[in-house]
């Protein structure tokens, strides 16, 4: 893209690369552009800021699109994005390039935010333009000088510290099994320790703050659940995904911090908020990672759902432990100094507060409209 950039547009390059814990080197791709004949190189590390302004955000969302995927790729877009206008605007650039397809997701999350933060900006995406097959870019790249590495690559491999996408090669034939060496941070179900283990996740106002009593800084807490549930083959994720394009795609993914942590989250809500809030926040997360899912983070919607989100959040205090055990996870306890679960109203013990009496009245009008229903068919059917 570099050399495409400044032979088709005589553009001089300024690169960035930003660090939201995906583990790469990010020495050599300085190095790599530097070689390259970039003007300047950035690389900054936004993996903090990746933690608290986008994971915590869906963490309270219980954000999973189509019920199974973390958005641990679709999260990292806008803030790229807007580390990119960031630097554009010290620097004076007129133009703003991403190296997405024209068949996937990341078009739109950084078409759409780069062309809200930055109107004034030319978006340019090379490998959408160019319409190179992937042969003819490795040719190009011969051709240029520019280093490939021979590692034949089997997958396309994207990361942040929420989780790790795994796409293409043998994947791509919906009915194949993932080979064990497309995994890197979770081990096979089989090889996972025989005794289970418990973590214990405590949350203030919705958000993760100590892991097994342990007070914990945000980025260290996530990468701290992604080692322990990791370790016990947790996190394994295989589906088929409806991408925005309208293409399906089987996606295959690891996220084992944000599996564990979403289940826990999910579970300490059920102990604290009423059911009217419980049932109707469902539809507000899934319309909240709809919008992070498709490109749509700088929407105002998005904000307004934000809103609403972080007041229902609240309450949301107190422990949630998780069993760990042969790549499964269950919640096995919760405990909240707000909890909603009164053990004294739920046994089955006559002598409780809870008034039986009024039972047989509220089932009365409760069903009304049913009985009501069921009895006009009931004659219907006798004449
Ligand atoms: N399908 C996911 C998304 O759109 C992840 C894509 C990851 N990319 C990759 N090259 N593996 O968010």
């Amino acid at each position: 893209m570099i050399k495409y950039l400044q032979e088709k547009y005589s553009a001089e390059v300024i690169t960035v690369t930003v660090d939201v814990g995906q583990q790469e080197d990010l020495k050599a791709a300085e190095a790599k552009a530097k070689k390259l004949g970039v003007l300047k190189h950035f690389s900054i590390d936004a993996k903090h800021e990746f933690v608290t302004d986008y994971i915590f955000p869906a963490i309270k969302a219980n954000a999973l699109y189509e019920g199974k995927y973390p958005i641990s790729t679709s999260l990292s877009r806008p803030l790229i994005a807007k580390k990119m206008v960031e630097v554009a605007d010290k620097e004076g650039a007129s133009g703003l390039a991403h190296g997405c397809t024209g068949r996937g997701n990341d078009q739109v999350r950084f078409d759409i935010t780069l062309g809200s933060l930055a109107p004034d900006k030319k978006i340019i995406a090379p490998v959408r333009e160019w319409g190179m097959t992937r042969e003819e870019e490795i040719e190009y790249a011969k051709a240029k000088g520019i280093p490939v590495s021979d590692a034949a690559k089997k997958f396309s491999i994207d990361a942040s510290v929420w989780g790790r996408a795994i796409e293409c090669g043998l994947l791509e034939d919906a009915n194949n099994e993932p080979p064990e060496e497309a995994y890197e941070w979770t081990v096979p179900a089989e090889k996972a320790p025989n005794t289970p283990e418990y973590v214990t996740i405590k949350f203030e106002q919705g958000i993760p703050v100590a892991v097994n009593g342990e007070k914990m800084k945000p980025l260290s807490l996530i990468e701290t659940l992604n080692k322990i549930a990791g370790k016990h083959g947790v996190g394994r994720i295989d589906h088929i995904e409806d991408r925005l394009v309208g293409i399906k795609s089987r996606e295959v993914y690891e996220c084992p911090a944000a599996t564990v942590i979403l289940e826990a989250h999910k579970d300490l809500e059920k102990l604290v908020m009423t059911r009217h809030e419980v049932l109707f926040k469902q539809y507000i997360d899934a319309e909240w990672v709809f919008l992070a899912y498709a490109g749509l983070w700088v929407d105002p919607l998005k904000e307004d759902l934000d809103a609403f989100i972080n007041k229902s959040q609240e309450n949301v205090n107190g422990e949630v432990r998780v069993k760990l055990y042969k790549g499964g996870l269950r919640v096995v306890g919760r405990n909240s100094p707000l909890s909603l679960y009164d053990k004294n109203l739920a046994n089955y013990n006559i002598k409780t507060s809870f008034n039986q009496s009024y039972s047989k009245g509220f089932i009365e009008l409760w069903g009304l409209q049913t009985r009501m229903y069921n009895a006009l068919k009931f004659s219907a059917k006798k004449k």
